[in-house]
């Protein structure tokens, strides 16, 4: 009989770039992301994950550099693979890299990347990352072909984009959060098997954060845009406090590994705020 697994704590990263959206909004130096962070992490973040991106639309280099040198938890540098942004990473030197795909007209990372497409180039940088001790994460759509191709460009982590299932989560079209919900659950369950670390993110509120928390192989959630919007009205702690519970009700709820259970899904259930 196979041993029964209980999911270890899941860690709550929190991306603090829309402080810097709002920042940006007026220029100046208020509101400052880096204070975020540092409040973010003494109400329990478990790291901070901020997003450099090629227009400098909300992070900024000294940005990155400030948080670097002021945070005491794991930065997660979210990126392009661009040229710019390795040589930035390599003198940055954060905890990890989470690679994205990104492009210029879009509001935010709207897809996942195509590491099977981009194998070549992601192998040379995730290396190169990789020998100036800095982890890679890619930032992947929950399919078995990008968890294979990550696994085969040599990342340490898959992060799974969670948009969609958020999205139709959102658009009350439960039948398609279902199948998202699965696909997540599936893909999840592939890269821990292949030896891959599984994050999950993008899009979550509280609503949607449960059934992705009770993923048994998901060890971390990161979670900015609901977090800073919510902050406005109840501050940051308080926010981070009810996702925390969230994410720790639906964690000591889920089917554990291992235990002859096939795993159901959770209620897909809205929470009042
Ligand atoms: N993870 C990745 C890779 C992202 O690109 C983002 C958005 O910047 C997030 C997590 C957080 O998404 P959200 O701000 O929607 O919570």
């Amino acid at each position: 009989m196979s041993a029964v697994i209980v999911p270890p704590r899941l860690r709550l990263g929190v991306n603090i770039d829309h402080v810097a959206t709002v920042r940006n909004a007026r220029g100046g130096a208020l509101p400052d992301p880096v204070r975020a962070a540092l409040l973010a992490i003494e109400a329990g973040a478990d790291g901070i994950t901020a997003h450099l991106r090629e227009d400098r639309r909300h992070i900024r280099d000294e940005d990155m550099a400030r948080l670097r040198r002021e945070i005491s938890k794991p930065l997660n540098f979210e990126m392009a693979a661009t040229d710019e942004m390795v040589g930035i990473a390599l003198h940055t030197r954060p905890h990890a890299c989470c690679l994205v795909p990104e492009k210029r007209s879009e509001r935010t990372t709207e897809g996942g990347l195509d590491v099977r497409a981009g194998h070549n180039h992601l192998r040379v940088v995730t290396a190169e990352l990789n020998r100036a001790g800095v982890r890679v994460s890619l930032f992947i759509e929950p399919n078995p072909v990008q968890v294979a191709a990550a696994k085969a460009v040599g990342a340490q982590v898959v992060e799974l984009h969670t948009g969609a299932y958020c999205e139709a989560l959102r658009a009350h079209e439960d039948a398609a959060a279902e199948r998202r919900l699965h696909a997540l659950q599936d893909a999840a369950l592939d890269a821990c098997h292949q030896g891959l670390e599984v994050h999950a993110g993008h899009g979550i509120d509280y609503d949607s954060v449960a059934p992705v928390a009770a993923i048994a192989e998901v060890m971390e959630l990161n979670i900015g845009h609901f977090l800073i919007g919510e902050a406005v009205f109840v501050g940051l702690p308080a926010a981070m406090a009810r996702m925390r519970y969230l994410m720790d009700e639906a964690r000591a709820h889920a089917p554990k590994r291992g235990s002859g259970h096939v795993a159901e899904l959770p209620k897909l259930k809205r929470v009042k705020r």
